[in-house]
């Protein structure tokens, strides 16, 4: 017998009260509270859920020694990009939550990688219909023909449907369009969302079948839905970049498998997306000529070393207060180190614009860039263009000192890889390279690199 329950959530942080109240008490949001009817038999058991009776299997403590991993090898995706951000691939019975912003080609990227795996996965849609999905599917290249394609948004149907066809790998889009029949709220409301992960998490755990999730966000960045949805699965990606621009970018926001400073970077192509092998090459403009204000900066993204293009304009103000803008780089940052450029290194910018761009649309939080930074900004304040085969790696502080960088030897190489014949390191970094072609130049204060730029 089932009594129908209404419970009010906080649609903000997914805190349950049991009377409606003006602020919610744990993240002390106003007008965040709203009634849902929850049925009181909540299953949340995803073989209940598909067969009705079945008790599901009582877990026994064991130790680590006896803890069977011989089905833990991961799947491999065969994508690298999506293999590195996941750290070495799909762990089975593991939940990865998807999310960016709309058309930003989250479907897109999981239906191109089910197309490519060797293993029999179900693409679930809840979104578009099976003939929208050939007609995505026909522009993008396929390797096999091991994808289903099932248009369903009630989850008993979908593990009906999953015990019929018995896939190794489950995708889900997306987890709002879901809707479980064991709660009467409407699809995309906090506790459908959280019922539905909830049996999608213990079916992924008793069969050892990853699951794929898309996630919508809402206008200020976040996944749709409670903060909870984010703590329950395993691995959360962010699928980001500029929808006017082509390049997009894959990170991990949060991985109980791996690392969540690596970076997958896509090129969004009319047949889908393409894997950016050597993303130094696309953050860099290519140019004949040689233009004052940009400088070349190395940083490290995860394991991998990037080059990217800092590009700085000087000008003299127009208004009374002068204006600073950076994209792609800390604003604070930026104001610190035109502070310092005017105390320890004599450069008048108090009454000058500053602004300040990281080419290719990317975001950057590496202090190495710091030296890069101040380079361009001098470049464009002198109008004396930087060699473009020049490179920049150190942080710079609040004295003008030069600053040493972690990973210093790997930026080094990965310059050198790609034909840069300077780079400009802090003295105290401990460098033991030997046999480089780069000529590395080891500065201790601003004043040394202005000195060999400027001269
Ligand atoms: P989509 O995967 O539908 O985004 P999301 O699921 O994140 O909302 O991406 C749609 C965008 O991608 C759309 O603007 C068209 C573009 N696109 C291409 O440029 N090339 C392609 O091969 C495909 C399939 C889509
Ligand atoms: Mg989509």
């Amino acid at each position: 017998m089932t009594k129908t329950k209404t419970v009010f959530f906080c649609q903000n942080c997914g805190a349950q009260y049991a009377k409606w109240q003006g602020q919610c008490t744990s993240c002390k949001e106003w007008n965040t509270i709203a009634e849902e009817i929850i049925q009181k038999a909540s299953a949340s058991d995803w073989k209940n859920a598909s067969s009705g009776s079945r008790a599901s299997k009582t877990a026994k403590p064991l130790r680590i020694s006896e803890i069977n991993t011989s089905k833990e090898a991961r799947y491999n995706t065969d994508d690298t990009e999506l293999n590195r951000v996941l750290g070495g691939g799909l762990v089975p019975g593991s939940l990865t939550l998807l999310g960016g912003e709309p058309g930003i080609g989250k479907s897109t990227l999981l239906l191109q990688i089910s197309l490519k795996l060797p293993y029999k996965t179900l693409y679930v849609s809840g979104e578009e219909s099976q003939q929208q999905i050939k007609m995505r599917a026909q522009r993008i290249p396929s390797k096999t023909d091991n994808c289903l394609i099932l248009t369903e948004t009630k989850t008993q149907n979908i593990f009906r449907q999953i015990e019929e066809t018995q896939p190794d790998i489950v995708i889900i889009d997306s987890i709002q369009t879901l809707h479980s029949d064991y709660i009467e709220s409407s699809a995309g409301s906090i506790s459908q969302i959280r019922e539905c992960t909830t049996e999608l998490i213990k079916f992924a755990k008793e069969t050892a079948t990853p699951v794929l999730l898309i996630g919508h966000i809402t206008k200020d960045g976040n996944i749709a839905g409670p903060k909870i949805l984010e703590h329950m699965v395993d691995t959360v990606l962010q699928f980001e970049g500029d929808r006017n621009h082509v390049y997009r970018i894959l990170r991990a926001l949060k991985n109980r498998f791996g690392s969540t400073s690596e970076l997958g970077i896509y090129e969004m192509l009319g047949s889908g997306l393409r894997e950016v092998a050597n993303p130094s090459e696309i953050l860099i403009s290519k140019k004949e000529e040689e233009l004052s204000g940009t400088a070349i900066a190395s940083t490290v993204e995860g394991m991998r070393p990037l080059m990217i293009e800092i590009q700085a304009l000087v000008s003299t103000a127009v208004y009374g207060t002068p204006q600073r803008s950076a994209t792609g780089y800390n604003l604070k940052r930026l104001n610190m180190i035109l502070a310092v450029l005017e105390k320890r290194a004599g450069f008048r910018l108090g009454a000058k614009d500053v602004f300040l761009n990281i080419t290719g649309g990317i975001s950057v939080d590496d202090p190495a860039i710091d030296l890069a930074v101040v380079a361009a900004i001098l470049s464009s304040s002198e109008d004396i263009p930087i060699p473009k085969d020049f490179c920049f790696a150190a942080e710079v502080g609040l004295a003008g000192e030069i600053r040493p960088v972690t990973k210093a030897e790997q930026r080094i190489q990965e310059a050198e890889k790609l034909g840069f014949s300077t780079i400009f390191v802090s003295k105290y970094n401990k460098i033991s390279l030997q046999n480089t072609q780069i000529q590395i130049q080891m500065v201790a204060k601003i004043e040394d690199v202005v000195e060999y730029l400027f001269g």
